[in-house]
């Protein structure tokens, strides 16, 4: 569910890496702003952050990635502190109206078997699932959804 005390921001990189180094599953410490750059640079992007009372806490990056009429969203992490507050559906509604808003027609996105929440979130939301990509570790198997933004 949204939650009203949670505003969601067009936001630098810099703002994106501060929050990244909160998500404890990445593990971002060392992640800097030139890691992301790499991704997303020279295409069509959107950086959000999602602020509880002025807190960053939740920051989600997406990109054209295949150039193809779909938004792929890239990297989508909230602060363990700050979960279950509605920061992932704020920011997901912000970014499927901006990408439809701007002619996309899908939403992409790729998790993994140990992402449980996010699949749970993406299940719960309407997000289909396209295909599994197979690893050597099950839980580590790739898997592509996607919602149609029509
Ligand atoms: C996945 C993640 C972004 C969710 O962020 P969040 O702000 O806590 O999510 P929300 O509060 O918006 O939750 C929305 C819905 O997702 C589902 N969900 C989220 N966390 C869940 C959990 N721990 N268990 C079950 N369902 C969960 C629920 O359906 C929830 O709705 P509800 O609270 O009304 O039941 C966060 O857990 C996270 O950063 N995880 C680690 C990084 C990660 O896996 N990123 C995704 C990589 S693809």
């Amino acid at each position: 569910m949204e939650n009203n005390d949670i505003i969601v921001k067009e936001v630098s990189i810099e703002e994106a890496v501060k929050v990244n180094r909160n998500v404890i599953e990445f593990d971002g410490k060392d992640t800097t702003k030139e890691d992301f750059e790499k991704r997303y640079v020279g295409k069509d992007n959107l950086i959000i952050v999602a602020y509880y009372k002025n807190i960053p806490i939740g920051y989600i990056i997406g990109y054209d990635r295949d150039n193809d009429g779909s938004f792929y969203c890239w990297m989508a992490g909230v602060d363990n502190n700050y979960r279950r507050l509605g920061a992932l559906t704020t920011l997901m509604n912000y970014q499927m109206n901006w990408a439809k808003n701007k002619g996309y027609n899908k939403l992409k996105i790729r998790t993994r078997n140990n992402r449980r929440e996010m699949l749970s979130f993406l299940v719960k939301n309407g997000f289909n699932f396209v295909s599994v990509e197979q690893r050597d570790d099950i839980t580590e198997n790739r898997i592509n959804l996607e919602h149609s933004l029509i």
